[in-house]
């Protein structure tokens, strides 16, 4: 299971980095927007200072939505830094541009996927990654833990090379659920990722363990 951060913050980043258990990060026009992030010269020097940071992935997410826009996009983002995968949405123009990226040897991140059978489409395009969104799903009352077992099982039974990345994950027992129904990757905030170290038993016993030792050596 890889640990994906889900953020444009280079001091989220650096923290799940320094904890050394970070395999990528993903990023999207929102998370970038939240940083403050504009004009297309800063995106793609912020792309680069995430990659400076990490020793795994990174996607950068298209903004064309037209097949000849996301490719040229995809193109450059993909010449910025060895590791950018380049993120494309679920659309008509968005498989046809993961099966083009894909034979020029460009690893891709296909998102917005909410059904096993877009999964499916972006896997027989050759995404490296396909994006299955568990949150929004569960926003709208549908089990989005579901779905991530669902395309895992498929690509197991079809033995796609493609890998599942749980996105949209908002808390720690989402991360848990996503072990469970086999996603290759999960992409979380660091609030998510560290939620993980909490358990009161460990406290307690450390605060023993710490206890006995004062005793004998004061
Ligand atoms: C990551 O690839 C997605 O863009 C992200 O996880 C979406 O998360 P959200 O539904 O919390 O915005």
């Amino acid at each position: 299971m890889n640990f994906f951060i889900d953020t444009a913050n280079l001091d989220q980043i650096k923290e799940a980095q320094d904890l050394g258990i970070l395999d990528g990060v993903t990023t999207n026009p929102s998370l970038m927007a939240k940083e403050g992030i504009k004009g297309a010269k800063n995106i793609t020097q912020h792309y680069v200072d995430i990659c400076n940071i990490v020793d795994g992935d990174v996607s950068a997410e298209v903004i064309a939505t037209d097949y000849e826009g996301m490719i040229s996009e995809g193109e450059e983002l993909a010449a910025l830094h060895p590791q950018i995968v380049v993120k494309v949405p679920c659309t008509k123009n968005g498989i046809k541009a993961v099966k083009y990226l894909s034979t020029k040897g460009i690893r891709t991140n296909c998102t917005l996927i909410f059904s096993v059978g877009q999964a499916l489409l972006a896997a027989k395009a050759g995404a490296t990654y396909v994006s299955p969104f568990v949150g929004r799903l569960d926003d709208i009352c549908t089990d989005g833990i579901v779905l991530i077992r669902q395309i895992a099982d498929m690509f197991n039974y079809y033995a796609f090379d493609t890998q599942v990345l749980a996105a949209s994950v908002r808390h720690t027992m989402h991360i848990i659920q996503c072990v469970e129904a086999g996603a290759h990757v999960a992409t979380c905030p660091l609030s998510a990722i560290v939620g993980l170290l909490n358990h009161p038993l460990t406290d307690k016993g450390l605060e023993q363990f710490l206890a006995d030792y004062n005793k004998l050596n004061g």
